[in-house]
């Protein structure tokens, strides 16, 4: 039994298998809808969620539909948890009855006390760490576009948040070099960095976000505050300024770079309408790709 709370919770061959399997579920996504019963007919995906979602539940939803299985979203505010349900037991008691589990939650802590007591399979579908569901649909939406990822550039560009964490992690995993610019104060976990070079990454802290996106091969960022920070926002605005991804910054990277972001987007503050809607930005597939990189995830934890 697996759990998938992290990036390196993978080998770098079984992240390549979940990606293979994943572009196949992309290529056949038509004709296998028709197919009865689908691989995972019977089975219960729960969603335990106490932040909002868009893509990530949406994505965990239909991908379990389209595999033949069922999804119960369960947000904090309708179940025991949000009145003080252990996660302990909670976990006891949904994986006496469902097959998987899908946590976003804010500490990692919490995801990680859910998993020690789970008996099937959990995923984390964001903490304030980690966001590792997005990394598997970026890697694949850089290589649709750019091809093997390992030797790339890739340029990170804001805040060092629990996506910069997830980019590291992906940098050890998959074998590129990552840049991240990040204001003073808001760098990324510096143990992870420490731990992502013990892995052999190529992982450069650097100061301008010039300097991160020169010759680049992605420029990658997300938002200035994340859900939780919202008290925040208006000091982090200040704090951030000159971090945004503008078309001057762009034309800095390669010219066949490609710019993502993990959705939603601050169109004006972390990145400017002109790049998010110009010819670079390939954030809508990266968004769908969510769809198809959690398929075979699923199908990879529940052994199908
Ligand atoms: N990128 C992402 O996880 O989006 P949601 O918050 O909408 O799920
Ligand atoms: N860093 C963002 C990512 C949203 C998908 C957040 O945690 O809110």
């Amino acid at each position: 039994m697996r759990h998938f709370l992290r990036l390196w919770d993978l080998t770098r061959e079984e992240a390549r298998a979940i990606l293979a399997r994943a572009r196949e579920l992309k290529a056949r996504r038509e004709e296998m809808r028709r197919e009865h019963p689908g691989p995972l007919f019977g089975r219960t995906l729960a969603l335990v969620f106490d932040k909002a979602s868009t893509r990530t539940r949406v994505s965990f939803e239909v991908g379990m539909m389209e595999l033949g299985g069922h999804t119960l979203y369960l947000h904090a505010s309708t179940t025991q948890l949000g009145r003080g349900e252990p996660p302990e037991d909670t976990a006891r008691v949904l994986s006496r009855m469902v097959d998987v589990i899908a946590v976003r939650t804010h500490a990692h802590a919490t995801l990680e006390r859910f998993a020690a007591f789970s008996s099937v399979p959990v995923i984390n579908a964001l903490t304030d760490a980690h966001h590792p569901c997005q990394l598997l649909a970026d890697v694949l939406t850089f290589e649709e576009h750019r091809g093997e990822i390992a030797g790339a550039t890739i340029a990170w560009v804001g805040d060092g948040n629990n996506m910069a964490h997830s980019w590291i992690e992906a940098a050890a995993l998959f074998g590129f070099r990552l840049r991240l610019a990040c204001p003073e104060g808001f760098a990324p976990d510096a143990a992870l960095v420490e731990e992502a070079r013990r892995r052999g990454a190529d992982v450069a802290l650097v100061g301008a976000p010039e300097e991160a996106a020169l010759g680049a091969d992605a420029v990658v960022t997300d938002v200035w505050a994340s859900m939780g920070q919202e008290e925040e926002a208006e000091a982090r605005r200040r704090a951030f300024a000159g971090y945004q991804v503008d078309g001057r910054l762009m034309r800095l990277a390669a010219p066949d770079a490609i710019f993502l972001h993990c959705l939603p987007a601050h169109r004006g503050e972390e990145v400017a309408a002109e790049v998010l809607e110009g010819p670079q930005s390939v954030v809508w597939d990266e968004a769908e790709n969510r769809l198809h990189t959690q398929k075979a995830l699923l199908l990879f934890l529940l052994g199908a």
